[in-house]
């Protein structure tokens, strides 16, 4: 389970808050670090994630950072390399928004040359972003814009990075980002079915298209959080807007974990 906070909150002061009571919501009422629960993470603006690493100790709660670059260190002004978000307490890092998509222009290969970088620093996990347009998706584009953007994304990515969980897929349609338009459970499930079928064939092997993690994400609430992780292929969400709230992500995590537990009763 993962809240994206993108460029939110605008102030240090509401991020403390915001933090404080995640820190409470999940010390009193659950247990993210007990055997068999969910993972959960968190991703703040770089400026608050020593501020999150701090107050989120012993939650369970890990932190994340939302995009990284390619380059390791030296004259590039503006960019993060991996290992300073690792030797900040980042065990996350988010690559290929589609926000950093389509607002800033990041391309499958950009995406890829930064997910290497990530691979180089053991203890970082990738989650790489995928997903169609509205227009692609109504013009039946999402298998090979889904298939495009896991080749591009994940060329020269090794089949034991996948295997061994240091890179979670999620899958977010971009007609559900923010638009408060979640996809159904049906739609979900046929992407990630979708994604599989597209690992699968990149890497010729079915074990590493089932053991991947994929998240859904785009305007889940806590609502509709249980129906979603109820199809088989959605292991988790990506949560936006209602991961700033900490009460509805508190809720979200409770549903995921609901959910999580039927599925492994019915294996
Ligand atoms: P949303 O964002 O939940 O606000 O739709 C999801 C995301 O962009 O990761």
């Amino acid at each position: 389970m993962a809240g994206n906070w993108k460029l939110n909150p605008a102030t240090r002061n509401e991020a403390l808050t915001l933090l404080k009571l995640l820190a409470a919501n999940f010390v009193n009422h659950r247990d993210s670090s007990s055997t068999g629960a969910p993972e959960c993470v968190i991703f703040p603006p770089l400026p608050y994630v020593a501020d999150a690493v701090r107050i989120l100790e012993g939650t369970g709660i890990q932190v994340g950072a939302q995009n990284a670059g390619s380059n390791e260190k030296g004259a590039f002004t503006g960019e993060i390399a991996p290992s300073m978000l690792l030797s900040s307490g980042c065990s996350y890092v988010l690559l290929g928004h589609s926000e950093r998509r389509t607002l800033f222009g990041e391309t499958d290969g950009q995406i890829n040359a930064a997910l290497h970088k990530c691979l180089d620093q053991p203890g970082l996990k990738v989650i790489l972003c995928i997903g169609e347009t509205l227009a692609e998706y109504e013009a039946g584009m999402l298998e090979s814009v889904v298939n495009t953007q896991i080749q591009g994304g994940l060329a020269g990515v090794d089949a034991s990075a996948l295997l061994s969980d240091r890179v979670i897929i999620a899958y977010e349609p971009v007609w559900a980002i923010g638009t408060g338009l979640v996809a159904t459970p049906a739609q979900a499930q046929a992407a990630h079915v979708a994604v599989r079928t597209s690992l699968s064939s990149l890497y010729g092997s079915d074990e590493v298209a089932s053991s991947v993690r994929i998240q859904y994400g785009g305007s889940v609430t806590p609502e509709s959080i249980e129906q979603l992780m109820d199809e088989q292929d959605v292991d988790g969400a990506l949560v936006g807007g209602a991961s700033l709230n900490a009460d509805s992500f508190a809720r979200i995590f409770d549903g995921a974990m609901s959910a999580d537990s039927r599925k492994k009763a019915s294996y």
